[in-house]
């Protein structure tokens, strides 16, 4: 089979690397996949790479960690990639306060040990790098945030990303690697970790279709991100390096939306009005027709510091990698229900 090219993917059993080994698969390249052991299942959102007839032709799965540099360094020596997309990251900004040691190992220190086996192997002509930066280096900065806004990290993750980030400029200058950063603004969809915000309420909306009374408990209903379909970012990764020239890019939708927002259109999909009642740790969202409370806060899922708001402006991207987000908030939100509605009805 004559591959156009080998991309090697860490993290692809992870919302954006299984996505993206979906769309370089369909561009013809071999994938190569670095996942890490566990004792449970991990592969749920790539095993289709695996059931399908394609296993042992097009994809190429591999045990790896980004702790262990030993193991990456001969990971490339044997598979000598054309491209390496580097999205694997403790992603969690809650988790990094309470595993922060583990959290810049492998966020910050993973990243240099990948650049590092490039130069080892003497590679840096021949492998492109994408690294998974993220709006989170920008913290409380001024809105909209761009590709020259000052950073100011507030979580153990920003800041380990930020190091990459730095490192991935550094590596460029100093050795002439073609590597970028792609600054992407939050972006979720139907295979999104299930204890980031948006998947949260969207499976919880799906139980309460199902008539399950539980109550969904979030923190801050105040956080305003700017939330794009992953579907569509995952393309600018893959574009970033087939650039002339390595640069970075931001990539956002231009639109912020707060965790109420999002709440109230996901209980939409479903007919249900929502109204809120109270404040701060007492506030509680409420079913207009039937009365229940649906929605409670519990001050565990605050952070000792937190992003009030993110909103990207990505005319750069708009404009050299011809790039725009195809999904609006409210059919991402429609997308995300859909999705659970089906599959909960699936295992009941
Ligand atoms: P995700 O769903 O949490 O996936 C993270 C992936 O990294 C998983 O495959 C995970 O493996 C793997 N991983 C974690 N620690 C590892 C380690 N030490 N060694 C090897 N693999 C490890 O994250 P995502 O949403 O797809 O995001 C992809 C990347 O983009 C991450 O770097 C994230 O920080 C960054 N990012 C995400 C967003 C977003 O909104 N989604 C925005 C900006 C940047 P397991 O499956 O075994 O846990
Ligand atoms: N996770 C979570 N759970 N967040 C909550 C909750 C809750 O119960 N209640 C309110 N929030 C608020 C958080 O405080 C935050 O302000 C916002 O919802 C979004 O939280 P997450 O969905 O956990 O995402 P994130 O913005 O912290 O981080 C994501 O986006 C980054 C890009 O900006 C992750 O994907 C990161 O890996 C990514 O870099």
């Amino acid at each position: 089979m004559g591959f156009k090219k080998t991309a090697l993917i860490t993290g692809i059993t992870g919302q954006d690397g299984s996505i993206l080994a979906d769309f370089l698969l369909q561009k013809n390249y071999k994938i190569i996949g670095i996942k890490r052991r566990s004792s449970s299942f991990n592969t749920e959102r790539i095993n289709h790479l695996y059931n399908s007839k394609i296993l042992n032709k097009s994809y190429f799965p591999f045990y790896g960690d980004l702790t262990d540099t030993t193991n990456l360094i001969r990971i490339i020596q044997q598979t000598k990639p054309h491209e390496i997309y580097n999205l694997a990251a403790q992603s969690h900004v809650r988790t990094s306060f309470e595993t922060p040691e583990y959290t810049a190992n492998a966020d910050a220190l993973g990243t240099l040990r990948l650049l590092e086996a490039i130069r080892i192997l003497k590679l840096e002509k021949k492998i492109k790098f994408y690294q998974a930066s993220t709006s989170e280096i920008f913290g409380n900065t001024k809105i909209p945030q761009n590709e020259r806004t000052p950073f100011a990290p507030t979580s153990p993750y920003a800041i380990s990303k930020l190091f990459s980030y730095w490192t991935v400029i550094n590596y460029r200058k100093a050795y002439n690697i073609f590597a970028v950063n792609g600054i992407l603004f939050n972006h979720e969809g139907e295979r999104r970790g299930a204890t980031f915000v948006t998947r949260k309420i969207t499976r919880a909306v799906a139980n309460y279709f199902y008539g399950n009374k539980q109550i969904l408990y979030l923190g801050n209903l105040n956080a305003r991100r700017d939330w794009g379909y992953a579907n569509d970012y995952v393309k600018t990764m893959w574009l970033m390096l087939q650039q002339k020239k390595p640069s970075d890019y931001v990539i956002s939708t231009g639109v912020s939306k707060s965790v109420k927002d999002f709440v109230n259109e996901a209980y939409n999909c479903i007919g249900v009005k929502i109204i809120w009642k109270g404040k701060g740790l007492g506030e509680v969202g409420i079913d207009q027709k039937t009365k229940k409370i649906l929605i409670k806060i519990d001050k565990y899922y605050f952070r000792p510091t937190e992003v009030h708001e993110l909103r990207g402006d990505s005319s750069k991207a708009r404009k050299e990698l011809k790039w725009k987000p195809k999904t609006s908030f409210k059919m991402l939100v429609k997308s995300m229900v859909e999705k659970d509605i089906q599959k909960l009805g699936n295992s009941i």
